[in-house]
């Protein structure tokens, strides 16, 4: 039937309506708030280019962490920024490593310990260069990163840590952490594998939050082509048959297509992570008074689900999960 029988316009006269036919609903299940711990105590290091984002000490994000706990979020992923850095990231290996501290400290803490914690798995915070993993003739060797992010993994496990989710995008890292953590007896905790992680400069603000920018050259021998999809496809298979859990695409907006892609060719469970550049664009621009900033926001927040993410990981966590509570 056509017009004038057929018209779309009947199911959108009335509010209560369209949300009966709402195709997609944002939850705060939905969510996962990053935070960055440092070290010392009662430090609060705002990051400029991320604003209402800080440098945290373990105290503090503890603290940070019940806010979290308010919004009605529920999980967290945790970044380190480590006192001292050394060549090849074996600091983030360290028992008492910064997010080994803090894990531990929200893990203690009644009003924080039901917080599902995961822990990012790279080198690149705690590298004097930069890059994420071991440096050899000046690029990172992948076979020798792949030693260091298995110790990292079981270190955060230890700890405390409810997930790991490497983000280094070496080759068969997955199946090397899935083996270790088995090894050590951590056999239910899941990987989340930043499978299709491109090669982006939508990760600048990140970089300045996690003092993780590489001194020399850039992370295109490891991180993807933004130009390729078919071979984003390969890499999120081979993390599923090395054991990878759920499977994510980083960053989120512009890859809208390949976390569609990814969710119709493999019915995964699908993460993306609306990277540290799309939310400052946004918060930019509000400040600026050029967009509607909350509105935007869940606009992005809806379309990364609408295009197959199960869990989205982003800045916008907490603000989204308030405008949530408020609507019915
Ligand atoms: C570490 C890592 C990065 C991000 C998450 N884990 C940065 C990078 O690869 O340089 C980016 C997150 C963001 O931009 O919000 N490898």
């Amino acid at each position: 039937m056509n017009f004038p029988v057929t018209r779309l316009r009947r199911l959108r006269y009335n509010s209560v309506l369209r949300d009966m036919v709402s195709e997609t609903s944002l939850s705060a299940n939905d969510f996962v708030m990053p935070l960055f711990v440092c070290s010392g105590t009662g430090v609060s290091n705002p990051i400029h280019s991320m604003p209402g984002n800080y440098q945290l000490s373990v105290d503090l994000l503890v603290e940070e962490c019940k806010k979290v706990v308010a919004s009605g979020v529920r999980s967290v992923l945790l970044f380190g920024i480590p006192p001292h850095k050394d060549e090849d990231g074996s600091v983030a290996c360290e028992h008492n490593g910064i997010v080994q501290q803090a894990i531990r400290a929200i893990k203690q803490d009644p009003a924080t310990k039901d917080l599902y914690v995961i822990a990012d798995v790279c080198n690149c915070e705690y590298t004097v260069h930069g890059h994420c993993g071991t440096i050899v003739d000046g690029d990172v060797e992948n076979d020798l990163t792949l030693v260091t992010l298995g110790k990292q993994s079981v270190s955060l496990a230890e700890a405390g840590a409810d997930m790991i989710a490497p983000s280094d995008m070496m080759d068969g890292r997955v199946g090397f952490i899935r083996e270790e953590l088995d090894k050590h007896g951590f056999y239910k905790t899941p990987i989340m594998a930043y499978s299709a992680k491109y090669a982006s400069g939508f990760y600048g603000p990140f970089r300045e939050a996690a003092e993780s920018a590489p001194k020399f050259g850039n992370r295109a021998t490891y991180q993807m082509n933004p130009a390729n999809t078919n071979e984003a496809v390969r890499e999120v298979e081979l993390d599923i048959m090395e054991g990878a859990d759920i499977v994510m695409v980083k960053p989120a907006l512009s890859y809208l297509d390949v976390i569609h892609r990814v969710k119709q060719e493999f019915g995964m469970p699908v993460a993306a992570y609306n990277v540290s550049g799309e939310f400052s664009m946004v918060k930019a621009a509000e400040a600026n008074g050029w967009i509607d900033g909350p509105r935007v926001m869940m606009e992005i927040l809806t379309s990364i689900k609408r295009a197959g993410a199960d869990i989205i990981i982003t800045y916008h966590a907490m603000e989204a999960a308030e405008i949530l509570k408020n609507r019915r």
